[in-house]
């Protein structure tokens, strides 16, 4: 039989799943003991990285992914199925939960509530053949892995992230973002970014909370002072170098639909609870891919014309990197293994995550 304390302790541990900027773009409803309702949402309105949904898209499969392997513990097989017709930015699921004898526990179950982004310095040692090769096998056969190790390799990357946050850094457009998403002084936050998670030391991070009070403050800070060198060495060129590899992983065809990018989400997960199962952290390095986008589909982002013009010479940067299938790209980042992060973000408590309507249940 299946219980809805089961259901809880199923949720409970997926509320662990990554999101962009730890958004938690969802809420869940418990309908009955085998049927439970993802109601998913975005920040495309207010969040410029969030181009059309598909990040927080990316999201909600890591959530799908998740809930699926810790329902396996419970012997349950999970079955998710979109709503169709429901409007883009709310992408609302039905899972149902079947009891089967075949239903094995998933081995990355312990990895879900320990995997976390390492945004500091990583070990330099290489990864082995085996590392990259369970990395491979945990997207396969829909996608694959794109490996970018070696000094030279490693640099190109570097440099391609260093650039980038020229562009987040001075971009009016992200500051909103910026300004919201951190919680300053803080080694935990339940819906932020922990400013000890972001791998800046505390002076640098004392610097850019006064400049993150205004926009005027981060113009100045900027054009006068440099600003953005600071941030940019530490968040971006050091631990651009300081890891094992950056890695891509590219889908077969390009991803279009809102089940395209969900699906990768699923894909993404399982190669993130892989890495952390094989002792590797990681740092999503998802911005290039998302300023390329908006380039590539004529998107426009920004009124001041020299950033749009950054974001062209990003894109073509990005390209000659990943290649011509770059189109094909649903993610990017940084591997290796080294100490734990000491700072990280949490997750909204459970009963905060539920739709009201089970608040009686
Ligand atoms: C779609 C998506 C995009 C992300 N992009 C970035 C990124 O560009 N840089 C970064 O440091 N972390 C990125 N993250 C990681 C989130 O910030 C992180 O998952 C969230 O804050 C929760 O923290 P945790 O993963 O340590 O639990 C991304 C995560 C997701 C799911």
């Amino acid at each position: 039989m299946i219980t809805r304390e089961a259901i809880k302790q199923i949720l409970d541990l997926a509320r662990w799943a990554p999101s962009g900027d730890n958004s938690q773009p969802w809420r869940f409803e418990i309908v009955d003991e085998s049927h439970l309702v993802v109601h998913g949402f975005d920040t495309r309105e207010h969040c410029v990285y969030d181009l059309e949904g598909r990040p927080s898209q990316v999201s909600l499969g890591a959530l799908l992914e998740t809930l699926s392997i810790a329902a396996s513990a419970h012997g349950l097989r999970m079955q998710a199925q979109r709503r169709a017709n429901w409007p883009d930015c709310t992408p609302t699921y039905d899972l149902h939960f079947d009891l089967t004898a075949d239903c094995p526990v998933d081995p990355l179950i312990a990895a879900i509530p320990v995997r976390c982004v390492q945004r500091r310095p990583m070990s330099l040692r290489a990864l082995t053949q085996q590392q990259k090769l369970a990395l491979e096998h945990a997207v396969a056969p829909d996608y694959r892995i794109i490996w970018f190790e070696g000094i030279h390799d490693k640099f190109r990357m570097a440099l391609l992230m260093f650039h980038n946050a020229k562009l987040r850094l001075t971009l009016p457009e992200a500051y909103p973002t910026h300004r919201d998403v951190i919680q300053w002084n803080s080694r935990y936050s339940e819906d932020r970014i922990p400013d000890q998670a972001l791998g800046i030391d505390p002076i640098t991070a004392r610097l850019m909370r006064f400049a993150l009070g205004s926009w005027r403050r981060v113009e100045f800070f900027n054009r006068c002072l440099a600003g953005t060198w600071m941030p940019r060495l530490q968040m971006d060129l050091i631990p651009g170098m300081a890891c094992a590899a950056h890695f891509v992983i590219q889908a077969q065809r390009e991803t279009q639909t809102t089940d395209d990018f969900v699906a990768a989400g699923r894909a993404v997960q399982r190669c993130w609870l892989t890495a952390t199962k094989l002792g590797l952290f990681h740092q999503p390095e998802m911005t290039p891919l998302i300023f390329a986008r908006y380039v590539r589909n004529g998107i426009g982002f920004t009124a001041q014309r020299g950033l749009q013009q950054l974001a062209d010479e990003l894109e073509a940067a990005t390209s000659s990197l990943i290649g011509p299938d770059v189109a094909h790209a649903v993610w990017m980042g940084r591997l290796g293994a080294g100490a734990a992060p000491t700072a990280r973000s949490t997750r909204h408590p459970l009963a905060q995550l539920m739709r009201k309507t089970d608040h009686a249940g």
